[in-house]
């Protein structure tokens, strides 16, 4: 499945894989607003979420005040964003539906900060995807601009290739929203990118309906992103570790030269 397909069939279900998707959407925003104010000093900002999905980043720092154009390849998850935006009595600056590998191209408007939040940029395969995706992530910032993107430690990961690879299934929810939530990983021979099969199981009648999809990434290492950026023309490129940042992933920051 591409990732276009696999997230327009998430999409609706998206806020499912959380315990609860609005406080993880409050501590995300807070965590990056201290980012965005470490980099770029105190007040409201005008952010791009460029893998907004169901707008879990972008209507968290929306939220505390910042001005924020969420898009995303998936046609469904902006829908949703823009859904759940209003439900919230939340404001985006803007929304629309843009790949990462023609962002600049596709979006007019430029930032003071970009985001790509939990693991969408390994969805990029190959190495001219994550180059084109570089380039264009740079090119809608101004001047001075900051980056934030946060992936997967791949860095502490032994591929597993030839074994079905299950994570820890995640009981969720009470009641009737009750919900079991786990991945079945497939790794490649060469253990550079595996295949993920997300389940969503919940409650029907005496047995459980199970929603899952299909969707394929790359095991991309914290150093092969930071060539990605620098070869793009960012600078000052720092990686946060969980320990010290409080985020459940590693974050990058990046700068486009003033
Ligand atoms: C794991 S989800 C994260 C969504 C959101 N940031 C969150 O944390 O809830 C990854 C997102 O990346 C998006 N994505 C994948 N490839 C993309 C691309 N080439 N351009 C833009 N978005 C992409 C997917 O559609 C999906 O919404």
């Amino acid at each position: 499945m591409d990732p276009t397909s696999f997230y327009n069939a998430l999409a609706e279900g998206y806020h499912l894989i959380f315990a609860d998707w609005a406080a993880s959407r409050a501590r995300q925003g807070a965590l990056l607003d201290g980012l965005l104010r470490e980099a770029l000093g105190e007040g409201p900002k005008e952010v791009l979420d460029a893998s907004c999905g169901i707008g879990t980043q972008a209507l968290g720092l929306a939220a505390l005040g910042h001005r924020v154009f969420a898009s995303d390849l998936s046609p469904a998850a902006v829908a949703r964003a823009e859904r759940e935006a209003a439900a919230a009595g939340l404001r985006l600056s803007g929304l629309a539906v843009a790949d990462l590998r023609t962002l600049s191209d596709q979006i007019s408007q430029r930032f003071e900060a970009i985001l790509s939040c939990d693991n969408s940029i390994p969805h990029l395969l190959e190495d001219a995807e994550l180059a084109a995706a570089a380039h264009h992530l740079r090119a809608v910032l101004l001047p001075g601009g900051l980056l934030i993107a946060t992936i997967r430690d791949y860095d502490a990961m032994e591929p597993r290739p030839g074994e079905l690879v299950p994570t820890p299934v995640r009981v969720l929810g009470e009641g009737p929203a009750r919900r079991l939530v786990f991945q079945v990983w497939t790794w490649s021979a060469d253990g550079r990118s595996y295949e993920v099969e997300q389940f969503i199981l919940q409650p029907q009648g005496e047995g459980w309906s199970t929603a899952s999809a299909r969707a394929r990434y790359r095991a991309l290492k914290r150093d092969e992103l930071s060539r990605f950026l620098t070869a793009a023309g960012f600078h000052d490129v720092r990686w946060h570790m969980p320990e010290a940042s409080g985020f459940y992933q590693p974050i990058v920051t990046a700068r486009r030269p003033a």
